[in-house]
Parts: C-alpha cells; structure tokens; sequence
C-alpha cells in the first residue's frame, strides 16, 4: 500500500491506497487542507460560528455556478438549477434556525459582509421572471434579511474575509481525481478536469460543508467527555442538545445531491474516451465516503472504538483499494468515548442500573443527559438512513464507488444482511452508542 500522491501544498491524510494515483476521498475533496481553514478556538461557539460562515459561502458558491451556467442551459436544465438553489436557501434558512438555537447572537463582529453575497443579489437581476425564479429571489431576499439581523457587522470588527480565509475556501472545488488511463490499468498522475461543471461543484461542496459540521461535531463530542469526566453533567447535556441541532440540519442536507439527476451524477461519477483507439476512463471510483476520517472519529469517540467487528472493518481487507484505519484513529481507539464517560459517570453516582436515573424525581441532571444522548444516537442512525435512501435515489443498486455498495450500508443500519456479494465476512451492523438507554426504554413500567 502507498500514500496518496500530495495535492499541490495540501497536508497528508494519513491514509493507504493501493495505487497512489487512485481517485481519494480525501484529495478530491481537499479535505486535510480544509480543515486547516479554521483557527484554533478555546469555545466551541467560535468554531460553530467559523464552520456555518464558511458552510454559507460554500453554498453561495454553489449558488454562483448554478447562475453561471444559467446563461447556456435549455429550459429543463435551467429549472433544475433554480429549483437546486431553491432547495439550498432553504437550507441555509435551516443552518440560520441552527446557528440562532445554539448562538442566539453572533459571538464576533466582523468588519463588511460577504462579497460572494452581492455578487449573488446582483446577479439574479439578469434572471427570467418565471415563477421559480420569484420563488428562488423572494427566498433569497428574506434569508438575507433574517441573515443581516443576525451577523454582527462592526467597522472595528475582524476582517471578514481574512477572518474566514474565504479565498482559500473557494479555491478547494477544483475536484482532483486520478488522470485518464486505459480500462483495467492504473492511472499515472493526477488530473483536474478541464471544466467542472455546476453539478460536480455541487457534489464537491455538499461533502465539504459535511466535512466543516463533522469537525464542529467532533469538538462537541470531545468537549462533552472532558465535561463528564469532571461532573459537569449540565453543560454536557447542552454540549449535545447542540450536536443534536447539528445534526437535524445535516439530516436535511444529505438530500442536496438529489438536486442533480441520476444522469448528472453519473456524466462526472465515470467518464470514458477513445484514445488512439484505446478506450480510457477516469472517475470517481475507488473513492467514496468510507474514507471520512472525520466520520469515522466521530464513530470511535462516540461509542464504536470497542466494537470488534468494526475494529476489524477499520484494519481493512484485502480487496478494498483503502486502509481506512489512519494513525490518529489509532490513537482515539486507546481514549474513553462518549459511552464510556457516561457509563463513568454513573459508577461515581452510584447508578447500577441506568433504569434508576428515569424514576420520578430521581437525578433529573442525568435523565435529561440520558435523553440528550439517546437523541444523538438517534440521529446518528437516522443519518445512516437518510443517506441510504439518497443513494438509492441516485444509483438506485450500482455497486458503490468504495466497492461496498448498498448492501454492507443496508447491513450497517440493521435494515439488510448482505448475501454472496459481502466482502467482510462479519455482519457489519453497527450497535448504537448507548444499548443501555434504548434497552431501557423496553423496561420503563
Ligand atoms: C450522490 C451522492 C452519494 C452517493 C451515491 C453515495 C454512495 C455511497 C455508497 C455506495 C457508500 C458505500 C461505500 C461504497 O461502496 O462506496 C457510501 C458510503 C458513505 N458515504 Fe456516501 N454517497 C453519496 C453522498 C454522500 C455525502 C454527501 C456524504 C457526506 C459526507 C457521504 C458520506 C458517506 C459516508 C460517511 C460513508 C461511509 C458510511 C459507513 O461506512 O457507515 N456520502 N456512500
């Protein structure tokens, strides 16, 4: 196995690929490099408030090349474009209700606003009046009303794009995948292609704005074992009443790339030419986002690191092109999860029985923490299966890019076990975070 040829100057993602050139999860979507676009915060405020601005410009980018393509679409593909960016300034309306539930006031003022905002309000002067395009400015105008209530905009703030590296941020769409290579060889060299088009920004900036709320997730998640380590069991459960509201909105976003047909997806997810009378191909595939190193962190620190079966998954197998099992999972692998801090937390309060903290009147600081907790899970797995459905709607049972496939994601959510096509020979349904509180739930009198 080799390590993933570099992207210009972007830092290594501590993976192993079978061929260095391969198509990486991690390269295409830049995600070692975006992560380095947000500053070290003391608070978790800061990294929300820093992760929903970028979020936002990632979309208006979104926005910006769905009306530049505009201009040369015919009439059904320009109603898509407008109904997609329909559907994200709902969206950014969503990540607005998200950030005012856990930020009621912007924690930092910032000198000016967005340029990629104006250069949107202006740019949809040029469009048709049709009855999407009002639907698509009217919603636009009251988000950006609601949105400039919000922000905090100081001459003696900090400078807007400087404070939000918005130029490096906008420059990570450039989709690099492995360069062309006959069908059945390897490829050689990475390649940007020559034009990216408004679908594949799409694609790219959906899994981005998943990588920024995973990182903010992350920081909740370990800020919220610390707490429970040193008791503070109230403002844990505030720490997860906010991953909750996180992740309610991400629930929402996973279904943004449904905004491209299933034809869409599939004009950058494989293409092929005739080269010298070779057939050549480049694509996506072995990428996929089994290789989120963040998503798997945010399994091991919440609950899975002591599951043997995904232990193993984690190790790899030998015909995956990816060893997903990175240096730094390693290292989490040794620490306390979320689960383990709570079942802690219950021996230092003398708990045998998880069933006792829901008896009335008993230990309500716990029942509401509990709660909290179950609701996380809960929509840990629903975001399993909202993902499950999306795809299904994209590629219906094509084998996945990561050569997994909807079958072993079906087997994941506990909805399917899969049949001859399996590759771990393990079921690899994955248990919930808190067994103990769902199982609870079935004893309540
Ligand atoms: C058109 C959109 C998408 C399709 C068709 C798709 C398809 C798939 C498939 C088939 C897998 C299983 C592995 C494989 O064979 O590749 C997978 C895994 C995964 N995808 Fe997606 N996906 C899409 C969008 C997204 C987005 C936007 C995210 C956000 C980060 C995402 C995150 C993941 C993660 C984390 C896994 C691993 C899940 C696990 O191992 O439990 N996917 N995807």
């Amino acid at each position: 196995m080799e390590t993933p040829a570099p992207w210009h100057t972007d830092p290594a993602c501590e993976h192993r690929v079978a061929c260095k050139f391969q198509t990486h999860y991690c390269t295409y979507i830049r995600v070692p490099k975006l992560l380095t676009l947000q500053p070290a915060s003391k608070n978790s405020d800061e990294l929300i408030f820093i992760v929903a601005a970028q979020a936002r410009e990632l979309w208006m980018r979104v926005m910006l090349s769905d009306l530049a393509a505009l201009k040369n679409a015919d009439t059904g593909q320009a109603q898509k474009l407008l109904r997609r960016d329909i559907e994200i300034v709902k969206l950014l309306d969503l990540q607005s209700n998200t950030v005012e539930t856990i930020l009621p006031r912007a924690p930092i003022a910032l000198r000016a606003q967005s340029a990629q905002l104006a250069r949107l309000m202006h740019a949809t002067r040029a469009l048709p009046r049709d009855e999407t395009a009002r639907e698509f400015i009217a919603r636009l105008r009251a988000w950006r009303a609601r949105d400039a209530k919000w922000m905090r905009v100081s001459e003696r703030g900090r400078a807007y794009e400087k404070y939000l590296r918005v130029s490096e941020l906008l420059q990570l769409q450039n989709a690099p995948k492995m360069d062309w290579a006959a069908v059945g060889q390897s490829p050689n060299a990475l390649s940007v292609p020559e034009q990216i088009g408004a679908d594949e920004v799409m694609f790219v900036v959906v899994h981005q704005a998943f990588e920024l709320w995973f990182k903010a997730l992350r920081d909740l998640v370990e800020r919220s074992i610390a707490l429970l380590f040193a008791d503070q069991v109230v403002e844990t459960t505030r720490m997860m009443h906010h991953a909750v509201v996180i992740q309610k909105l991400l629930a929402q976003q996973i279904h943004i790339p449904a905004t491209m047909t299933p034809h869409d997806f599939l004009a950058f997810r494989n293409e092929t030419k005739i080269a010298d009378g070779k057939k050549m191909w480049r694509g996506l595939s072995p990428a996929s986002g089994t290789e989120s190193y963040q998503f798997r962190e945010l399994e091991i620190a919440s609950g899975l690191r002591d599951n043997p079966t995904y232990q193993e998954f984690l190790r790899g197998h030998a015909d995956l092109t990816t060893r997903f099992l990175t240096a730094t999972q390693e290292r989490r692998m040794a620490q306390p999860s979320l689960a383990d801090a709570f079942d802690q937390l219950l021996a230092r309060r003398g708990v045998a029985d998880v069933i006792e903290i829901f008896a009335p009147h008993r230990q309500t600081d716990l029942a509401d923490l509990a709660d909290a907790l179950l609701e996380y899970d809960e929509f840990f797995y629903l975001w399993r299966v909202n993902h499950i459905v999306m795809l299904q709607r994209m590629i219906g049972e094509k084998p996945g890019t990561g050569y997994l496939g909807l079958g072993y994601l079906k087997e994941t959510a506990g909805l399917a076990v899969q049949g001859v096509e399996r590759i771990f020979t393990q079921v690899q349904k994955r248990p919930r975070f808190f067994e103990n509180l769902w199982h609870a739930r079935s004893r309540f009198k």
